[in-house]
């Protein structure tokens, strides 16, 4: 039955035969557990871009044409739903289903044969894919009623994206926790007023642990069982919606799993309250998630793991998805970029609203979450072009200093502002160098004792919008090492990154 169904499949859609992943594509923890790098041990910065239906709904001419453009912006690693969001009976581009009968259990060649060849495409490009195996809707609903991903089926799905994706990072079941309450009723109880009633909290994370598992085993089937090997594995969390439960961090759902080898979160796409007093992510605040977890990694008897935002305000998207609202501009994503990862994170998320959805006229309309109608349009914001050189400024510095990084807020003296206003520092803990971003164009101070020696300091002020520096002259106060720095005033940006590195 399943050879002749793969027979078939051949014979029609005359699609390549399932490409093999490559061992180098493979990626892990540095050695003290917060940064990434590749099998040789070279600094690996992760700067991804958000393509949640790419293997959905562009064809094979628009997926180069899409691939090409993020690979000359530096983009290193994009992220992709398998089974997407759009539905189980929902076709791809080539007109071919996910499953076989509805079943989870029954992947459909083609449509997976197709996959495969993206992938390649987008290695050959310098590009990793971060597969999504399934959307969060697969495990349960808004309101928890359960759906086709169940401890008994994810199992088989698990073992298949294993088996046939090992070496890719991947992120569980996008969207959604598995702590939940009936979110259909704690909002209709909210905007109802009153005291709330206490709602029944459903554990989902043995769907979870089931899909990570059968993953984990079917890479190690796919290698062979005589070399160690731990996927970049994590989850793609989701607002907290509810009261009393976990911080929707993936350490904080499942810090305890050996499986869980990345951390992350989603400080979305809003910048209020939507159902308060429950915690939520503030957009503009997203370094905040990434202080917390990476605390949450330092702490005693906790493993510290590489952190990430999983899905940071995507440019062009409406603030909260709603057109009453102004949408997150080049400035706005920039600035999140580089808070996160001088908060910590090993790299940066960037999406753009038409192109995470990929709207094309005529074929699949835009959701109404942002201005953009055209694929193609969003492509070339600004924004995009911009994300490469947060990693270039730290890649810049010698390697070896690449895995000491170590957010340094502390060195900033008095008030180093709120939000997305707020002046950001990270250093090279052996001294070596210190950077300092601040999105305001305003003098700041800083303590810059942690440097091992003033004398032969160079200073520079990097351009965030094309990375470029201009040197200045950086004098020595003596025994006094507050010093105040002024950024240059700029058409077109008010953002800086001061550079200190002292140059043996
Ligand atoms: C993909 O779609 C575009 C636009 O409709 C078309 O020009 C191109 O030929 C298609 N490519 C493939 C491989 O189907
Ligand atoms: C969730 O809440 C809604 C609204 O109160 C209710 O209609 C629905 O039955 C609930 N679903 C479950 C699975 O409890
Ligand atoms: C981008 O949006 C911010 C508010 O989030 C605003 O202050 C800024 O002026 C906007 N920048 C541009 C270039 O439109
Ligand atoms: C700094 O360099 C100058 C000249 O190169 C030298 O005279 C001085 O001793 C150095 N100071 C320190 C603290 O190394």
């Amino acid at each position: 039955m399943h050879l002749k169904a793969s027979l078939f499949s051949i014979a029609v859609s005359a699609v390549a035969a399932a490409w093999n992943v490559p061992p180098e594509y493979g990626l892990m923890p540095s050695s003290d557990g917060r940064f990434l790098r590749d099998i040789n041990g070279q600094p690996f910065f992760w700067q991804a871009d958000t393509a949640w239906l790419l293997f959905h709904r562009l064809n094979y001419t628009e997926a180069e044409t899409y691939l090409s453009d993020r690979a000359s912006k530096g983009f290193n690693m994009v992220l992709a739903v398998g089974f997407t969001q759009i539905g189980i009976t929902s076709p791809n581009r080539n007109g071919d289903l996910p499953f076989v009968g509805k079943d989870v259990q029954q992947p459909n060649e083609p449509y997976w044969a197709y996959i495969d060849s993206i992938i390649e495409l987008a290695w050959n490009k310098g590009i990793r894919i971060c597969m999504v195996p399934a959307w969060g809707q697969y495990v349960h609903d808004s309101a928890n009623n359960p759906s086709v991903l169940t401890t008994s089926t994810a199992p088989t799905f698990g073992h298949f994206i294993g088996q046939r994706y090992p070496y890719l990072p991947k992120t569980l079941v996008a969207d959604t926790n598995p702590w939940w309450e009936n979110k259909t009723a704690v909002k209709a109880d909210y905007a109802a007023g009153g005291v709330p009633p206490t709602y029944e909290v459903v554990d989902w994370s043995p769907v979870y642990d089931a899909l990570a598992m059968a993953i984990v085993a079917g890479e190690q089937d796919a290698i062979g069982s005589g070399t160690a090997w731990s996927p970049l594995l994590t989850i793609h969390p989701t607002n907290q919606w509810f009261n009393g439960g976990p911080l929707a961090f993936a350490s904080a759902f499942l810090g305890d799993r050996s499986w869980l080898t990345l951390d992350s979160c989603q400080s979305g796409h809003t910048d209020f309250p939507p159902n308060p007093p429950i915690p939520w992510w503030n957009a503009r605040r997203g370094w905040e998630s990434i202080e917390q977890m990476y605390a949450a990694g330092a702490q005693q008897g906790a493993r510290a793991r590489p952190v990430l935002d999983n899905e940071a305000h995507y440019e062009n998207r409406y603030d909260n998805g709603n057109s009453v609202n102004p949408w997150w501009n080049a400035s706005d994503v920039r600035t999140g970029s580089w808070q996160a990862v001088f908060s910590g994170a090993a790299g940066l998320t960037y999406g753009a609203d038409a192109v995470m959805q990929f709207v094309i006229p005529g074929l699949y309309a835009p959701d109404g979450s942002g201005p953009g109608d055209d694929w193609l349009a969003d492509l070339v914001l600004p924004g995009s072009g911009q994300m490469q050189w947060v990693g270039k400024a730290i890649m810049d510095r010698e390697d070896a200093t690449y895995f000491r990084r170590v957010p340094a807020q502390d060195i900033i003296t008095g008030d180093a502002g709120a939000d997305d206003k707020r002046v950001t520092a990270m250093r090279d803990s052996a001294g070596s160098w210190i950077m300092v971003y601040t999105p305001t164009g305003k003098p700041f101070t800083i303590d810059t004792a942690t440097l091992v020696s003033c004398n032969g300091t160079q200073a520079n002020w990097f351009n965030p919008l094309d990375g470029t520096y201009r040197t200045f002259d950086f004098v020595c106060a003596g025994s006094n090492s507050v010093i105040m720095f002024t950024p240059p005033v700029e058409d077109g940006h008010i953002d800086w990154t001061l550079v200190l590195e002292v140059k043996s």
